[in-house]
């Protein structure tokens, strides 16, 4: 941070919209939850190696049980060092000993309607890791041997992974929407020898072409030797001889048993990029024992899982989201889950509500971008379907408008499902802060509590605690099993960008936050979204919030532009609700709107009306462009967005209303 940012950054961010509005568990919810006892958080407090040994014990299956909990030696951390385990034993074998392997692990929905839909029981995944397993190590792949997955949302890509899992190699996930660059470079950086990729996948009724772009990809990465190639659109795809080879081929012969070998607790599980809003992506390391214990807890306990649940996580597992919460906790638990393909919205709005009805699930998670897509494509599409089988709502990825909170609630949960909005990062490996749905009041656009053994601080630039109700900047200030151990092959700037902030005890996430008189927490942004307008500190989340209660919005997006008066002045962008135009008044009126919910001194320069907000393919929007867009910058690199065209056209209409060509006459 430069010392301008940093001077700016002290004083506390003002917070200036009050929800009130609360949603205490229902009696009948609270007193059937799988955590419920309130004590909990206490016991936890108190004796944090006591509290994750009990927990480690009952959730998974040791070769060698640990006797050590956290060895902490500032800023790194060991969990339960002395143990070891196998992650997909612990995932797999274990439930299929118990002789649960006739329950259905994944409902897998492929994208074109029911063309390839099937079950696929705890006995079947095992049998096909074990395949897997086995012809990896025919290729010579074993433990350490890091492993490239660049895939769509397919059940192989589970398989591929608990496969690297049985033998010890770690896997890097590449998401599937990633160019050729993007892949390259993270293969690379990593040093993978093997990259397991496809054909082609579904999406919007279109093709990608992922072996296409994984042989640009593999010419920037020398190391990749080996092509597994899983067939799934059967295009006819360029193979080269001696180095790429079926899916089918690989496996062919292969036993469908196949020995799962101990691993120390903190044998690397995986890298994971962090989603690219940052220039270079920062591979962050996940070990075996910790992070499988912490993502199956936080996953039964959060989402209040049961054993007839079938639960949904509808996020992709090219991010953390998936890797925790589709694969490693939910396998974990034993649990029965969708995997579907393909986009929300195809072939119409209604696909997930669809899915929901014909597969009967009970949780459902999912982001609130879509949440906002879904608002805008309106509730007569939810309400086309059944969806009383849903008892459990959650939200990540972004702060979720107390306006989509209440849609999502009603439209979706029928007003009798909880929403555990989850606030956590790709670092953390698991989920933060959120509430346990039968034990804590849901307030909308909060994230409630720290999980049991959690600690979390809101401090000032000096690392002063800053009183309930301030704005300031989110700590961790006590270790927890998933943390991230390290960045791959970077140590130096695991230290340097989450631990020198506030020593080397604090870990340092970059959000903006408030914790309310009853310690709730509020997240506020990344920190760089925050803004200064007259000396008061704004975040960009509730200007958007705000546009996003009128009825006219269904997406806004804040920036800040340099203001020679006050700074800087808000700059808006909204995306309009289906059946809405627009028009120079509505602009005005959204304007003024700002000015009255939350104050003039918000009002923003301009309000401007898009087709579409600049968007990493996780669905994040891209902040960066919109500061270049805003203070009339030469746009940066527009390769990670969705749609590089899109924020041509923002930057062509800002740039017509703050920097006008031909000043209008009179001036
Ligand atoms: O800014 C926070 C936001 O997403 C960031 C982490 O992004 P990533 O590593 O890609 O992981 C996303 C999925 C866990 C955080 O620093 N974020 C995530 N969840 C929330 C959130 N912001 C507010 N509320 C949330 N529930």
């Amino acid at each position: 941070m430069g010392e301008a940012t940093r001077e700016a950054a002290e004083a506390a961010i003002d917070v200036l919209l009050q929800e009130r509005r609360e949603f205490p568990p229902s009696a009948e919810f609270a007193s059937g939850a799988v955590a419920s006892d309130p004590g909990v958080y206490e016991r936890a407090d108190a004796d944090l190696d006591g509290f994750w040994l009990e927990q480690t014990r009952e959730f998974l299956t040791w070769a060698t049980p640990p006797a050590q909990g956290l060895d902490w030696d500032p800023p790194h951390c060991t969990w339960f060092a002395d143990g070891a385990l196998n992650v997909s034993a612990n995932c797999l074998d274990r439930h299929v000993e118990a002789g649960r392997g006739d329950k259905v692990a994944y409902h897998f929905v492929s994208e074109p309607e029911d063309e390839d839909d099937r079950a696929i029981t705890y006995a079947d995944l095992l049998a096909d890791v074990c395949r897997f397993a086995n012809a990896l190590r025919g290729l010579g792949i074993g433990k350490g041997d890091v492993v490239g997955l660049y895939m769509g949302m397919v059940p192989e890509l589970a398989v591929a992974m608990l496969a690297c899992a049985r033998i010890g190699a770690p896997h890097v996930v590449v998401f599937g929407g990633f160019s050729a660059e993007a892949l390259g470079e993270r293969l690379e950086s990593t040093g993978a020898s093997l990259l397991v990729t496809q054909d082609e996948a579904w999406r919007k009724g279109g093709r990608v072409p992922l072996k296409v772009t994984a042989d640009a990809a593999i010419e920037l990465a020398p190391t990749v030797e080996h092509m597994v190639v899983l067939r799934r659109t059967g295009a006819d795809v360029p193979m080269q001889d001696g180095r790429d080879v079926d899916w089918a081929a690989f496996v062919d012969g292969q036993a469908d048993t196949c020995p799962a070998e101990p691993m120390e607790a903190e044998h690397m599980l995986f890298a994971l990029h962090t989603s690219g809003t940052t220039a270079k992506p920062k591979a962050v390391v996940h070990t075996s024992g910790g992070y499988l214990t912490y993502v199956a807890v936080t996953h039964r306990w959060i989402f209040d899982i049961k054993d007839d649940d079938v639960y949904w996580c509808a996020a992709d597992i090219g991010w953390v989201t998936g890797h925790s919460y589709i694969v490693y906790g939910p396998l974990a638990n034993c649990t029965t889950g969708v995997l579907y393909e393909g986009d929300p919205m195809y072939p119409a709005p209604d696909r997930h509500w669809d899915i929901i009805e014909r597969y009967g699930v009970t949780q459902y998670y999912t982001a609130p971008t879509l949440i906002r897509a879904f608002i805008k494509a309106g509730p007569e599409h939810p309400a086309g379907h059944d969806l009383s089988s849903l008892r459990l709502l959650g939200s990540v990825g972004e702060p979720i408008n107390p306006e989509a909170w209440v849609w999502y609630w009603k439209y979706i949960g029928g007003e009798r499902c909880p929403i555990v909005d989850t606030w956590w990062q790709t670092e953390t490996g698991g989920i933060m802060i959120s509430s346990l749905p039968g034990l804590v009041t849901a307030k909308p656009g909060s994230a409630t509590r720290p999980f049991p053994g959690i600690r979390a601080a809101v401090f000032d630039e000096r690392g002063n605690p800053v009183a309930p109700g301030s704005g300031g900047y989110l700590t961790i200030t006590r270790p927890w099993p998933g943390m991230f151990r390290t960045l791959y092959q970077d140590d130096e700037r695991y230290v340097s960008n989450y631990f020198s902030r506030y020593g080397h005890s604090t870990y340092f996430p970059g959000d903006g936050a408030r914790q309310d008189a009853e310690g709730d927490f509020w997240l506020l942004g990344r920190v760089d979204d925050v803004m200064n307008v007259s000396g008061h500190r704004l975040s960009t989340i509730e200007l958007e919030s705000t546009l996003v209660e009128h009825p006219a919005v269904a997406e806004a997006a804040a920036t800040a532009a340099p203001d020679p008066l006050t700074g800087q002045t808000p700059l808006c962008f909204v995306l309009l609700r289906a059946g809405r135009e627009p028009s120079d008044e509505l602009a005005a009126e959204l304007r003024e709107w700002i000015g009255e919910k939350i104050g003039k001194i918000a009002r923003p320069k301009a309000v401007i009306i898009v087709d579409d907000l600049p968007k990493t393919r996780s669905g994040k929007i891209m902040r960066r462009l919109l500061k270049d867009v805003a203070e009339g910058h030469e746009l940066g690199d527009t390769t990670t967005l969705r749609d590089p065209a899109v924020v041509e056209d923002l930057k062509r209409q800002t740039d017509a209303v703050l920097r006008p060509k031909d000043p209008p006459a009179g001036v």
